[in-house]
């Protein structure tokens, strides 16, 4: 029937020699039989039977609808089948999709690590996932970042204790690990209690190479297409590490190159040294006082660090010129703002920083540059550096004037509060002086009784000779 595509009836069964001594004839007394091929397009995938106990006629109306059972039937598998398809490519097409846009949008690697290996787990329906990356120096496998699945084994060396890792990055084979075979490789999976892993190898540039696992907690292995899913996100999420290792190097050493020239300025002018590191402490203390999260207190403190990075396109003769300035020298000053924001904005994650450095020397009352905003038109983070940084300018000397004492200093910015100043920065800043001087002299008084204090006379002990 299957072969030949055609119906088969048979009314009376035991005529048949090959059918009557059937199993199912046999087991089940059937007597008469109709079979019908279940057709798609020009395939048979499948066949429909259906019998009697009784030798009976099968009348046109039991073929016509036997027939319509088949197709019925057919259209039924056919829909499961296809559903079943569209189902996977979906899962595989979401499962891209999330992993290039959890490479695009997270910063740290161990951040994308954990997301990758979530979004695996999710949609391919797995017990457990985790992401080893390794760093090859020296003939050393070192573990330079895992996800929250590996993440007792940061920092090791895995080339000696895990020989299976080394030879399969070696092969680039996939490998499943199950049952005693999962044994070596149980203590690096934080107790996750899984029974069968897949573990994909995938070498990276610069030495560098990944190993990709998922693992599932019941005793099955891994099927086919499981497999083929496996290795092609693997090898995606290798794509998105691999691009955002390059995009951290090239930050990294942008960021080190813009410190390095903040120091750089500072190193050249006696006068400036240590400004910005000043700025950046009492900055951050503000927004401490100020109830603002430690967080973005750290984002205050680094916007500190480089507020001052645009001077780096102002003329040293300007810049260190020992006399007051004329009113060109300071339209050029006037200009380092917008060149720090300029050299800070292409930095992918210092866009905020590069925000709060542009609007540094902006007043209040809508009096500073560059844009010449006001009021909380200005960012908090910006008034916060201004108060800062004013007052570490009037407290240092400069080439043409003394600096002075911090009590002048404090007259200053509470004379300034709503005109250049915003008058609660400016409270909460002074509040923070305030605290440091009384923790100083509390020091300073301790300091003091200490010295003061005589040291008590040892006491006399009786000497006991031993005997
Ligand atoms: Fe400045």
């Amino acid at each position: 029937m299957a072969q030949e595509g055609r119906s088969v009836y048979l009314e009376d069964i035991t005529s048949d020699p090959i059918a009557s001594q059937s199993e199912t004839v046999v087991g089940l007394g059937v007597k008469s039989v109709a079979g019908t091929p279940l057709r798609y397009e020009d395939k048979v995938i499948g066949a429909l039977t259906v019998g009697s106990t009784d030798a009976k006629t099968i009348s046109d109306d039991d073929r016509t609808l036997i027939g319509y059972m088949a197709n019925v039937i057919t259209a039924a598998v056919i829909k499961a089948q296809l559903y079943g398809a569209e189902r996977e490519n979906r899962i595989k097409l979401s499962a891209l999709e999330n992993i290039s846009e959890a490479g695009l949008t997270t910063l740290g690697i161990g951040e994308l690590l954990n997301e990758i290996a979530e979004r695996m787990a999710d949609d391919m329906s797995m017990d457990w996932s985790g992401i080893i990356l390794f760093n090859n120096k020296n003939g050393k496998m070192i573990v330079e970042h895992t996800s929250n699945g590996y993440s007792s084994l940061k920092g090791r060396d895995l080339s000696k204790p895990c020989k299976a890792i080394n030879d399969m990055l070696a092969q680039g084979k996939t490998q499943i690990l199950t049952g005693s075979g999962l044994n070596q490789f149980k203590p690096y999976l934080n107790n996750a209690g899984v029974k069968s892993i897949a573990l994909v190898p995938v070498n990276l540039r610069q030495g560098r190479a990944c190993v990709i696992s998922v693992g599932k907690k019941s005793n099955g292995l891994f099927n086919k297409k499981e497999l083929s899913l496996i290795e092609t996100l693997s090898h995606r999420s290798a794509l998105a590490i691999e691009n955002a290792l390059l995009f951290l190097r090239l930050e990294n050493s942008y960021l080190e190159t813009v410190e390095s020239l903040v120091k750089a300025i500072e190193a050249k002018d006696e006068y400036t040294s240590g400004h910005s590191e000043q700025v950046a402490d009492l900055a951050r203390s503000t927004a401490l006082a100020m109830g603002i999260d430690k967080e973005k207190a750290e984002r205050i403190y680094m916007a500190g660090l480089l507020h001052d990075v645009g001077k780096i396109g102002i003329p040293s003769r300007i810049l260190y010129k020992p006399s007051r300035l004329s009113p060109d020298d300071y339209n050029s000053i006037k200009l380092h703002p917008t060149k720090g924001y300029e050299i800070l904005e292409p930095i992918s994650g210092l866009e905020d920083i590069a925000m709060m450095v542009l609007q540094h020397h902006e007043r209040y009352d809508g009096s500073g540059y560059p844009s010449g905003l006001r009021g909380e038109g200005i960012l908090l983070e910006a008034r916060i550096l201004a108060v800062a940084d004013a007052y570490q300018a009037m407290t240092s000397n400069r080439p043409y004037r003394k600096r002075l004492p911090v009590k002048d200093a404090k007259i200053e910015i509470r004379r300034a509060m709503g005109t250049q100043l915003d008058p609660e920065v400016a409270r909460a800043f002074l509040s923070v002086l305030e605290k440091r001087a009384g923790l100083k002299e509390y020091r300073d008084r301790k300091k003091t009784k200490a010295k003061a204090k005589p040291k008590p006379k040892p006491k006399k002990t009786k000497k006991t000779l031993a005997g």
